[in-house]
């Protein structure tokens, strides 16, 4: 059994784990990720390797800090901005590399920008700071699955690839972070996720432009329709669900169902339903229900993200 609980001395073998070039999953404020030295172009492979991830979807490199970012790529004054705003957090910011920067080209997928991200949970900080160097990791799932909220979910999926998993509970956030590209003229948002995109634009001043569902050409290339992909079909927008489907309801007017039931937020809260939303599907995906009927959540708020992932998760 891999999982230890992230006590300092189990921290400590995490980051020797990592500088020897092993995988080790932990914990950040989104998900779990599934961390290597993301300078060690071996160890990176691991990472494609152990998730089955296309060698074209490039992985974020975690650092402590603004500072140590740019020592792998530029920071301009929106990046800045945004990292002055965000960091640590929930978001990734898409940077132009620097020439002289030590991330592997197996992690950036060749390209010449790199995303990189400063974590705001403490264990992923105090892991970052013991190991060294940036960490590559990308969610700790098998490509394509839901990710993974919580150290068993990780278990369930990766087991036998990795060295450890770090557990601290569950995530407080519950979906990946916000991926914003500034390594171009203007800032695009490629993912929604913890970081809303009103809170971004009220930081830049000004709307940001968003490639989120460009199916033909991907700017990131993570962002493949059929994701998150849970056994069961997935039925948007139902107001209720049929017999023998599971329910995925959202807010005090959800109406009762015999069967599988789970209220992301009874309250209506969209932060609440986030920290809620993997784990929901996973659990009614285990029911054995062969389709899960999720209520409209609005699009506000975390609910573009929720919306981003329950839609991923319809597509077969
Ligand atoms: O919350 C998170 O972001 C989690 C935790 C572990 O930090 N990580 C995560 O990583 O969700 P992953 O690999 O599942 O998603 C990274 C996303 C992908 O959509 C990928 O295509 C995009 O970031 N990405 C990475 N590098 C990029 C680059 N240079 N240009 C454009 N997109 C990039
Ligand atoms: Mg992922």
């Amino acid at each position: 059994m891999p999982i230890r609980p992230a006590t300092a001395d189990a921290i400590t073998d995490a980051a020797a784990a990592l500088r020897d070039g092993r995988l080790v999953a932990f914990p950040t404020e989104t998900v779990y990720g599934l961390g290597a030295d993301a300078t060690n172009a071996r160890a990176v492979a691991a990472i494609f390797e152990a998730k089955g991830r296309p060698r074209f979807n490039p992985l974020i490199a975690h650092v402590a800090d603004a500072e140590d970012a740019a020592r792998f790529a530029d920071l301009g004054p929106e990046a800045r901005a945004l990292a002055a705003a965000f960091w640590p957090g929930a978001l990734t910011l898409v940077l132009k590399k620097r020439p002289d920067c030590t991330i592997a080209d197996l992690a950036t997928a060749g390209l010449d920008t790199v995303a990189l991200r400063v974590p705001s949970h403490p264990i992923a900080r105090a892991l970052i700071r013991a190991a060294g160097r940036p960490i590559a990791a990308p969610s700790a799932n098998r490509s394509g699955h839901v990710s993974p909220t919580t150290a068993a979910h990780v278990d369930a999926d990766l087991c036998d690839k990795v060295a450890m998993i770090l557990d601290d509970g569950p995530c407080a956030i519950g979906v990946e972070s916000t991926v914003v590209d500034v390594s171009g003229p203007a800032p695009v948002l490629l993912r929604a996720g913890g970081v809303t995109r009103e809170a971004i634009e009220a930081v830049l001043g000004a709307p940001l432009a968003s490639h989120l569902d460009d199916e033909e050409r991907p700017s990131s290339p993570g962002q493949l329709a059929s994701h998150y992909a849970p056994r069961a079909s997935v039925r948007l927008n139902a107001t209720a669900a049929r017999l023998g489907e599971a329910f995925l309801a959202f807010g005090p007017s959800a109406p009762n169902h015999v069967g599988p039931m789970i209220n992301l937020s009874p309250s209506g809260d969209l932060i609440e339903a986030a920290a809620n939303l993997f784990a929901a599907l996973r659990q009614l995906d285990a029911s054995g229900a062969p389709a899960i009927a999720v209520m409209p959540i609005p699009e506000t708020g975390l609910g573009e993200a929720i919306n981003d992932r329950l839609r991923r998760a319809a597509v077969r």
